[in-house]
């Protein structure tokens, strides 16, 4: 992606060879500012403050906490020591556990001397892995859009979008946003609505941001507003991310993704989830019984951020002094609420067999 112009990813190694560069996203949109990781402690506390975000890229910044833990400390010892301190920074995105499993894989068997080289090697190939499934998601997904776009002789396509899986919440190009970027370079008029996502708005702050910074445009909605956008016929399809799916084709996404599946369901508007193979954790089938919600501090619904007309960033507080909030993070939307799954593999049915058959070595390896 470009950001003025200049190309980026989320997350880079600094010049010095062993240091980690990221994109600060708790200062996104009002302030554009990266920062240096050096230690397994800032890896993990940019992963727990959501300096990044977003599934895959939480899984690549945990590959690069594992190299900084290693680049000080090459012994078993400090491998485990990190992968507990990452795997304890976020419970719901599997692609942090995925990619800490690679890691230790990667590392563990060898002599200490070729540890650090052989982590820096895997980190940067995961890295380069969740652009390659992105582009091919895109490749994948653009054709719906394209469909679309016939059926209704080119006028423009809509497409709802719920939290951020963009850019931003992954290395590049981003997971749910991959078909809209394929489309949009295409020359294919497409126009997407922006869900806010309360209570942290990664869609009013985050994806708002990086399809302007591309030029797609779009509109900002209230959380709300979606169902009542599908009943009149706005929406022609709905795009979201994921950040763990079961092995039958649940999905669990930022809290609020059920409730659009629902009005999807209802109104007949295709709802579509963009799902790299990475965060598919065969582990599980049920995942309202079995995925854990992470759960967030009150803090994040009670107040809010943004920036003042003279351009000061200030929070401030929306409810009654006192007043009690629960923060839920994410939500689980079931396989039959679901059309399809834009992977790296095709478009495929959210069904067991389906996700099976598209991945047959990650059921081989549990
Ligand atoms: O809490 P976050 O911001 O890390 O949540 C992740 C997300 O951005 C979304 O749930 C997203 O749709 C899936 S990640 C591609």
């Amino acid at each position: 992606m470009k950001v003025d112009g200049k190309p980026w990813r989320t997350i880079w190694l600094e010049p010095d060879g062993w240091s980690v560069g990221v994109i600060d996203q708790t200062q996104l949109p009002h302030r554009f500012v990266s920062t240096r990781l050096t230690t397994l402690d800032e890896a993990a506390w940019a992963i727990k403050s959501m300096v990044v975000r977003g599934a895959p890229l939480i899984g690549a910044a945990a590959a690069y906490g594992v190299c900084l833990a290693l680049h000080a400390d090459a012994s078993d010892e400090s491998l485990d020591r990190a992968c507990a301190a990452l795997a304890a920074t976020r419970p719901t995105a599997i692609n942090l556990r995925w990619a800490l499993d690679q890691m230790a894989r990667a590392v563990r068997n060898r002599p200490r001397g070729e540890r650090v080289a052989a982590a820096y090697a895997r980190a940067q190939e995961i890295a380069d892995e969740d652009v390659a499934i992105n582009a091919a998601i895109g490749r994948v997904g653009v054709e719906l859009i394209e469909a679309a776009a016939a059926r209704k002789n080119g006028a423009r396509v809509n497409v709802l979008t719920h939290c951020n899986a963009g850019w931003l919440a992954t290395v590049d190009i981003g997971t749910a946003t991959a078909s809209i970027y394929t489309a949009h370079d295409r020359g294919i008029p497409v126009h997407v609505y922006v869900d806010e996502t309360r209570p942290r708005n990664q869609g009013a702050a985050l994806t708002a941001w990086e399809l302007q910074q591309h030029g797609v445009p779009c509109t900002v909605i209230a959380d709300n507003a979606g169902g009542h956008l599908m009943q009149h016929g706005q929406v022609d399809l709905v795009i979201v991310g994921v950040d763990r799916a079961t092995s039958q084709g649940d999905v669990c996404n930022k809290i609020g993704t059920y409730l659009k599946a629902l009005a999807a369901h209802d109104t007949g508007v295709p709802f579509y989830v963009a799902l790299p193979s990475p965060t598919i954790d065969f582990s599980t089938r049920d995942g309202v019984a079995e995925i854990p919600i992470e759960e967030r501090g009150p803090e994040e619904v009670t107040h809010l951020t943004g920036m003042t007309a003279d351009g000061r960033i200030e929070t401030v507080r929306i409810v009654p002094e006192g007043a009690v909030a629960a923060n839920y993070a994410f939500d689980v939307t079931p396989a039959r609420l679901i059309t399809g799954l834009l992977t790296e593999r095709g478009l495929i049915a959210a069904r067991a067999d389906a996700l099976a058959a598209a991945f047959p070595e990650r059921i081989a390896k549990g």
